[in-house]
């Protein structure tokens, strides 16, 4: 069961604090009733002292003639009822209460004890006194006894109000703890608030003034969150009026071409020239959908798929597809794929992304080299990566261009058709990957090498 905050902070601080108070409260009471004894008990034997003393020879006999003073120390406003009983030698009564009962010892000292009487608890002090009288001795014992009321009275008096004082004090942190509570975390109240009533494309960072410092590590956690967002937002808004730009060139075209079809006479000759271009733009901006929504693809694929996929089947596959474009343009295409069992150049991921990958960069290298070109895509084994590599002898690109490609839409400046996503979209499935590429140049300082690294398949 999840507990509100407020509820476990109380929990954490009455449950020891309750535990304080009940043994403080037990340590206190022991300590009063100690004291409250002691106070009864001294009471009790100046009570039998006062008796003892009034008992005296009378003719060879024992009196005791009890002054109302014995007794008057004990008088309180709480009604306790006295006794007492005054025996010679162990037998012999001579005054008080013959029902009050003695000490179970003997002994030289005054025994206190605590005894019954009618019904009632009382607490009793037996005291012996020897009286000499012309070589006799008697012993006389005084046994005084009282029910408890001023005792308990004592009792409450000193010990309740410092039990009441820490039920208060309890009752005074349950009652403030919510409350300071619910006054701190407004700010974070606020907090909620200030993300709750942002607009959708609000995409400011939050304000930590005022914020206790605990906060803050939160808030700045969400203050990088909100700034990756924003980053991410503008990549992608930029991506779109870039797409939509690029795509209204082919279609201004299409548009032109179709009004220039439509407004005069033309023969058979100029129409199919014309449905011609036409072709051209629509295919232009199938291209361009297709490479869009790959890119989309691959960067909406927070991981990819994880089939084990043969590059070489990958790389021959591409070489099919391709070797029409090769040829029309007298460019030799090879391929050098590595294909021993031991060398096996397995990677995990998706073969659909993977194909387009290759076939991304082989059609680059195709379109850029200059005719009868050689154009050859490499595929080995490196240890723990597999790496594909297309290699030509074409213009390859200069040091300045190199940062750029990668850019979506960028283009170089060869006369040739394309959109400028094609690196793009490498780059893009590569990282999805977990893969690198990179550009190199050629054996003999010509032409373009661009490597991809991938990890290998792992059993
Ligand atoms: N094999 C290559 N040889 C020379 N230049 C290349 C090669 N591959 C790519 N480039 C350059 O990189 C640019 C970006 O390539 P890419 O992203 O595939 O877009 P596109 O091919 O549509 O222009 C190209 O316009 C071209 O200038
Ligand atoms: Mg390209």
């Amino acid at each position: 069961m999840a507990l509100s905050l407020r509820a476990r902070l109380l929990l954490w601080l009455m449950v020891p604090l309750a535990a304080f108070v009940v043994v403080t409260a037990l340590v206190s009471y022991d300590a009063v009733r100690h004291t409250a004894d002691l106070a009864q008990d001294a009471a009790l034997l100046s009570s039998a002292r006062t008796i003892g003393e009034d008992i005296d020879w009378d003719d060879g006999r024992l009196t005791a003639n009890i002054p109302p003073a014995a007794l008057e120390i004990f008088e309180s406003p709480y009604q306790d009822q006295v006794f007492y009983k005054v025996v010679v030698a162990g037998k012999e009564l001579l005054g008080g209460n013959p029902e009050l009962e003695g000490p179970s010892r003997e002994s030289s000292q005054p025994v206190f004890y605590d005894s019954t009487l009618d019904g009632r608890q009382i607490r009793v002090v037996a005291y012996v006194r020897q009286l000499y009288d012309s070589g006799k001795v008697e012993p006389v014992m005084v046994i005084v006894g009282k029910t408890q009321a001023s005792r308990h009275a004592m009792l409450e008096q000193l010990w309740r109000p410092q039990f009441l004082r820490e039920c208060l004090m309890l009752a005074l942190v349950a009652a403030l703890v919510p409350l300071g509570l619910t006054v701190e975390l407004r700010p974070l109240m606020k907090l909620k608030d200030d993300l709750t009533d942002r607009l959708p494309m609000q995409i400011e960072p939050m304000r930590a003034e005022g914020l206790p410092w605990e906060l803050r590590p939160i808030v700045d956690a969400i203050n990088q969150c909100i700034a990756q967002l924003k980053v991410h937002t503008a990549t992608q808004r930029q991506f779109i009026a870039d797409a939509a730009h690029q795509l209204r060139t082919p279609l201004t075209l299409l548009d032109t071409q179709i009004q220039y079809a439509t407004r005069r006479e033309h023969d058979g000759l100029v129409l199919a020239d014309v449905l011609e271009g036409m072709r051209r733009s629509t295919r232009k901006m199938t291209d361009m959908t297709n490479q869009l929504l790959l890119l989309a693809r691959a960067e909406s694929s927070p991981s990819c798929v994880h089939d084990k996929v043969d590059m070489s089947a990958v790389v021959a596959s591409v070489l099919e597809d391709l070797i029409v474009a090769a040829q029309r343009r007298a460019i030799d295409l090879g391929a050098d794929v590595a294909d021993g069992d031991a060398d096996k150049v397995y990677v995990e991921g998706s073969a659909n992304l993977l194909h387009a990958l290759v076939a991304n960069l082989v059609d680059n290298a195709i379109r850029y080299t200059q005719e009868g070109g050689q154009v050859t895509a490499l595929c080995k084994r490196d240890g723990e990566h597999v790496v594909f590599q297309v290699v030509d002898n074409g213009p390859g690109i200069p040091a300045e261009a190199r940062a750029h490609v990668f850019e979506r839409f960028y283009r170089g400046t060869a006369p040739v058709e394309g959109t400028g996503l094609g690196l793009s979209i490498v780059r893009e499935i590569a990282h999805l990957h977990h893969g690198t590429v990179a550009l190199g140049q050629g054996a003999d300082s010509t032409g373009l090498v661009v490597s991809v690294q991938l990890p290998a398949w792992r059993n």
